[in-house]
C-alpha cells in the first residue's frame, strides 16, 4: 500500500504556537518566586521534538527528566493497563513539574501519569500537550496547555510515528493509505 502524507500543521505554525506557550509558562513560573526547582518531564518518545523546542524558548531554568509508559496487551483497547518502562531518575517532591506530551488521544496515558506523579507530592503539576484529539477522549483529564486541537486523523511527524517511522518530519502530517 502506498503511504501519502498531507501537511496538517506546518513547521512555522508549530514554532509560533510553541513560542506562545513557552512565554506563558515562563511568565507563570517566574511569578511564583518560591525558589523551588522546575522539572520538565517528557514522555518518550513522541514528545521529544516538542519538548526540545519548548524548553529552548523558556526563560526560566529547568531540570529535565523522562518517562516511558506502555500498554500491556492490546494498546488500542481502553481497558489495557499501563506500565512504566522507564521511571524518573530524580525525586520530584516539592518541585514544580511540567509534563510534556505530544498528543492526547483517549487520555488514558495522561490520567495514569497524573495520578502517578501527584502521589510523589510535587509542588505543582502542569500538563502541556502539542496536540489534542478531543473526539477520542475516554478519560477525563484537565490539560493546562494545548498547542492545537486536531480532528480524528492519523497524524505523524514532529515526534509522532507510524510503526516508528516519520518521527523526524519537521511538521505534523496526516498519513493515508492507498491501494
Ligand atoms: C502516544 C502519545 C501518548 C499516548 C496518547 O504514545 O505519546 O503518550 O500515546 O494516547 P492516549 O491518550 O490514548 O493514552 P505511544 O504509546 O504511541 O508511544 P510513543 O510516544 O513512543 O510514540
Amino acid at each position: 500500500m502506498k503511504e501519502t502524507i498531507s501537511v496538517l500543521i506546518p513547521e512555522k505554525k508549530i514554532i509560533e504556537r510553541t513560542d506562545e506557550i513557552a512565554t506563558e509558562l515562563s511568565r507563570k513560573y517566574a511569578a511564583l518566586r518560591d525558589g523551588k526547582p522546575i522539572v520538565v518531564i517528557g514522555v518518550l518518545k513522541g514528545s521529544v521534538m516538542f519538548m526540545v523546542d519548548l524548553i529552548k524558548r523558556m526563560s526560566v531554568p529547568v531540570e529535565l527528566d523522562f518517562m516511558v509508559v506502555s500498554s500491556y496487551g492490546d494498546s488500542t483497547s481502553s481497558s489495557g493497563q499501563l506500565k512504566i518502562k522507564k521511571d524518573l531518575e530524580n525525586s520530584i517532591q516539592d518541585k514544580h513539574v511540567l509534563l510534556v506530551e505530544d498528543i492526547i488521544d483517549s487520555g488514558r496515558t495522561l490520567q495514569y501519569l497524573l495520578k502517578y506523579l501527584n502521589d510523589k507530592h510535587p509542588a505543582s503539576l502542569t500538563l502541556c500537550t502539542l496536540l489534542d484529539k478531543p473526539e477520542r477522549r475516554e478519560f477525563d483529564v484537565k490539560v493546562d496547555y494545548v498547542g492545537f486541537e486536531i480532528p480524528d486523523e492519523f497524524v505523524i511527524g514532529y515526534g509522532l510515528d507510524y510503526a516508528q517511522r516519520y518521527r523526524n518530519l519537521p511538521y505534523i502530517g496526516v498519513l493515508s493509505f492507498e491501494e
